[in-house]
């Protein structure tokens, strides 16, 4: 399928999806987010694929919900039955491990998206904030969910009832953040990361994934007691007895995702 809104190429087994409405900053709208989660669901089934990384440009990874398109909206229902929240949900359920790699503006839906990814890989010039106050609004995206679960309450209260936005260098202090790069280099350095783990067991990577992500779920007892049945799990793959017998027989471990 060719896309209008993103731009889509792999490299080895990364994926890559790039917005593509650079005189919009960005700006999420209806038509760019299905394009997205077309690609990322297409990538997720690809077994040639191992992780994905979600950018946008130097100057903004993205600006947000497309404000022009919720300006028209004259009631909840418009918002409701609109395809542009809703495509959240599509990429929670996405399996493979994803990486936002962020420079310039993280503004609202844009970064509410970056945040539902697995990792966010940020440019010295990213710019993380939720300034919907603005525009007599909220976050409708999981901003104050995310945001609050991974900055903590105080933090996050400044954030979305007063337009706060973090540098890259705060992002990365308060742990929204796992590594911050050059601005030059920063998707060549997201692709690089993004790289080391594809190249690495496929199903054991999805279920990790999916037993770190169980941790905003569950209570405690229920995260161990999942943990461990997905660990037995990986017992029936042909990538657990490769990956012990590599180790004992002192050879690199060649992974089939099986
Ligand atoms: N939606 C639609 N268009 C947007 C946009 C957005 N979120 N952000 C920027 N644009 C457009 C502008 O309208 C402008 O278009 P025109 O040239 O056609 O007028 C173009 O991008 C350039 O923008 P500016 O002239 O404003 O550029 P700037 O350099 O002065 O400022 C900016 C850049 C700080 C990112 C500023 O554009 C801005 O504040 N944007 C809005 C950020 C925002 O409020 N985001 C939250 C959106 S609501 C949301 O996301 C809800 C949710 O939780 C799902």
């Amino acid at each position: 399928m060719s896309y209008e809104y993103i731009l889509t190429r792999t490299e080895g087994r990364v994926a890559i999806a790039q917005f593509n409405r650079p005189k919009a900053y960005n700006a999420l709208s209806p038509e760019l987010l299905q394009e997205l989660m077309h690609a990322l669901e297409a990538f997720d089934v690809d077994e040639d694929i191992g992780c994905i990384v979600v950018t946008g440009n130097e100057k903004a990874f993205s600006a947000g919900a497309d404000i022009k398109y919720m300006a028209g909206a004259a009631a909840p229902a418009d918002m409701l039955n609109s395809p542009l929240i809703v495509q959240w949900e599509r990429l929670a359920k996405i399996s493979k491990p994803v990486i936002a790699a962020v420079s310039g503006f993280a503004l609202g839906g844009g970064c509410e998206l970056a945040m539902a990814c697995d990792m966010i890989v940020a440019s010295e010039s990213a710019k993380f904030g939720q300034p919907e106050i603005n525009l007599g609004v909220i976050p409708g995206a999981g901003g104050t969910q995310r945001m609050t679960r991974a900055v903590g309450k105080a933090l996050a209260m400044e954030i979305i009832l007063n337009d706060r936005r973090l540098s890259a260098q705060e992002a990365q202090q308060v742990g929204l953040v796992n590594r911050i790069v050059p601005v030059e280099t920063y998707l060549e350095e997201a692709i690089a990361f993004a790289a080391e783990i594809a190249a690495r067991a496929p199903v054991a990577l999805r279920l990790a994934k999916e037993a770190i992500n169980a941790v905003f779920e569950m209570p405690l007892q229920a995260g161990l007691n999942h943990e461990s049945r997905l660990f037995y799990m990986l017992f029936s793959t042909a990538d657990q007895k490769e990956g012990m017998d590599a180790f004992v027989n002192k050879r690199q471990a060649k992974w089939r995702g099986k």
